[in-house]
């Protein structure tokens, strides 16, 4: 069924053909997923790839996380081993990327991989991108579906604001539940995080028994796109305040409300809830034409952890 919105459409069994058409083609498309919605193509055609990185202006150099409906898909292309299996088994399908190292004769194009021989493997679990994945004959190269260093979609209409018409399919699977983007975890040696996400450090380390290094906050043995400047909603934002300006929005945890300005990322200081709207509201104060961001202290604990990854990074664009 078609809305306002010439290229947003609701997910039914028609739009679902319609939908493996379109990839089967070589086109890309917007799609939702449990964290955050993706901008989706077949992982093994250089022309679908060379359409992802055009749409987001990314750099080349940045690899795509590699979306399979189950392991047995995935095994076909990297190379599985025992911590993968541990953190599979508890996390998937979920919101958790795993770096793998690719198989010789993996069909992924190199291009999705950026020349590297390893590859993020991700399995989501939203219903709709599901149900793809379970018909296609290849695995869906994704990017979250902004422009880059741009805030991540939460809704279709996000992708909208983001493609408006230069793609002609985005479905519409709702608000997403988790709202930031996967944990992706670095599985090549020793397991390391490499951006944080609702699937904690200590949840990994309880599920491997291991001791668990993050490696996003050290310049070098960084993902390709952890890039300083990120998450950018296209104003300035300041970290860490205690103090509101008076004029600015100012985004903040908990009951308190002052004025219109205030904007709560969870009435109930609820980390995984203040995670899950963190995008939105971002992009509901631009929408208001406010001209800066101001945020207050949040916990550096669970979710809070990827919260303040990702804001930092908002306040360095
Ligand atoms: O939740 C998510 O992961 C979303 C949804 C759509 O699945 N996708 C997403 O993709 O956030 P993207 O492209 O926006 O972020 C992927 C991150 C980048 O930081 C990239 O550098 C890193 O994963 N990455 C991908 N492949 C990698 C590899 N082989 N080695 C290291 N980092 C990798
Ligand atoms: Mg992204």
């Amino acid at each position: 069924m078609k809305n306002s919105y010439s290229n947003i459409f609701t997910f039914n069994k028609k739009i679902l053909k319609k939908t493996i058409k379109n990839l089967n083609n070589g086109k890309v498309i917007g799609l939702p997923t449990e964290t955050v919605y993706g901008l989706g193509g077949n992982a093994y055609s250089k022309k679908s790839i060379q359409k992802i990185f055009k749409l987001k202006g990314r750099p080349k150099t940045n690899p795509l996380i590699i979306h399979y409906y189950n392991i047995n898909y995935a095994k076909e292309d990297v190379v599985l081993n025992k911590y993968f299996k541990k953190l599979y088994k508890k996390f998937c399908p979920g919101p958790i990327t795993f770096i793998l190292k690719k198989k010789k004769n993996s069909k992924i194009h190199s291009y999705a991989s950026a020349g590297l021989n390893t590859v993020g493997v991700r399995f989501p679990k939203h219903k709709v991108a599901r149900s793809i994945l379970k018909e296609i004959k290849f695995p869906l190269a994704m990017p979250s579906a902004n422009r880059s260093t741009r805030v991540s979609p939460v809704s279709a209409e996000d992708v909208y604001d983001e493609f408006k018409e230069k793609i002609n399919l985005i479905l519409n699977g709702g608000k997403c539940k988790i709202g930031i983007e996967s944990t992706v975890v670095d599985l090549i040696n020793d397991p390391k995080i490499l951006r944080p996400g609702i699937i904690d450090k200590s949840k990994i380390a309880k599920t491997l028994k291991l001791k668990i290094n993050n490696s996003y906050d050290q310049k070098k043995n960084r993902s390709p796109g952890m890039m300083e400047k990120h998450y950018s909603p296209g104003i300035p934002v300041l970290i860490n305040q205690n103090k509101h300006d008076g004029k600015s929005a100012f985004i903040y945890l908990g009951k308190k409300c002052r004025n219109k300005n205030f904007f709560s990322l969870s009435k109930n200081l609820d980390l995984d809830e203040a995670a899950s709207n963190l995008y939105k509201i971002f992009r509901l104060i631009k929408k208001k034409g406010y001209r800066k961001i101001q945020i207050g202290k949040i916990p550096n604990k669970g979710s809070g952890i990827a919260i303040n990854d990702r804001i930092r990074r908002a306040s360095n664009s």
